[in-house]
């Protein structure tokens, strides 16, 4: 086992992105393509991904666009953070095993720093103390025009009980998700040894082929 927990033996991907943009699919797909090599590899997704921060979750996705302000919701996206990094990601990594997660830290960044005007510096410090700056060793965000991947959202959502959707998200404007789309292209131009951008408008299969050719360069697989 090895216990350092800034170079642990599994390797960490993020899969990032607005709404709708097919995230879900895509990693299920890379977990499957992963294990084929006898890479043993796990799906988490954030918020959640771990008993306590399922229940933040609810907290944070249920209820009106407005119900938390920015700071409290920054803080509660971090309390389901650091649980999830304790309890799920770094002991799997420790023990070898690739993890793949639905959303991280830059969701954090566009959604509530550019999103809803929170300082992203603040946001940036929050992670240093929360987490001890830790980062994914790949950042996958899959880029598509917003109009398309609410419309695929909506669909999904309206077969669900109004108080149980999961879309206080989904509610905010279009402006809004134009200005999450240019901030998540900003985060991969500020960091491009972690993230790299997939063009999501393709085939299923051929959106899985270009994250597989990012993943296979990033880890030398193949
Ligand atoms: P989810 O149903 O998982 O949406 P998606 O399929 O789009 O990933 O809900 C996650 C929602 O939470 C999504 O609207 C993005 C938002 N979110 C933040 O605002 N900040 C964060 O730090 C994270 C991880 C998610």
């Amino acid at each position: 086992m090895n216990d350092d927990v800034n170079n642990p033996p599994g390797k960490f991907i993020s899969f990032e992105g607005g709404e709708g943009v097919g995230k879900s699919t895509q990693v299920a797909l890379l977990r499957r393509r992963l294990a084929e090599l006898g890479i043993p590899v796990m799906l988490t997704r954030e918020p959640g991904g771990a008993p306590g921060a399922e229940e933040i979750r609810r907290l944070l996705l249920t209820g009106t666009p407005d119900k938390w302000d920015p700071m409290t919701e920054v803080l509660l996206f971090y309390a389901a953070r650091v649980d999830h990094l304790n309890r799920t990601v770094l002991p799997a990594l420790g023990r070898g095993t690739w993890v793949i997660t639905d959303r991280y830290a830059d969701s954090t960044i566009a959604y509530q720093g550019a999103g809803h005007g929170l300082d992203v510096a603040v946001v940036d410090e929050i992670h240093r103390i929360a987490t001890g700056d830790f980062w994914p060793d790949l950042t996958i965000i899959l880029d598509e025009d917003p109009a398309l991947g609410l419309r695929r959202a909506m669909v999904r959502e309206s077969t669900i009980d109004k108080e149980q959707r999961e879309d206080r998200f989904e509610q905010m404007t279009v402006e809004f998700h134009q200005n999450l789309r240019q901030a998540f292209l900003n985060i991969a131009g500020q960091n491009p040894d972690r993230c790299r951008v997939v063009a999501a408008s393709g085939t299923i299969a051929g959106v899985a082929g270009d994250i597989w050719q990012q993943v296979a360069t990033a880890f030398s697989l193949d």
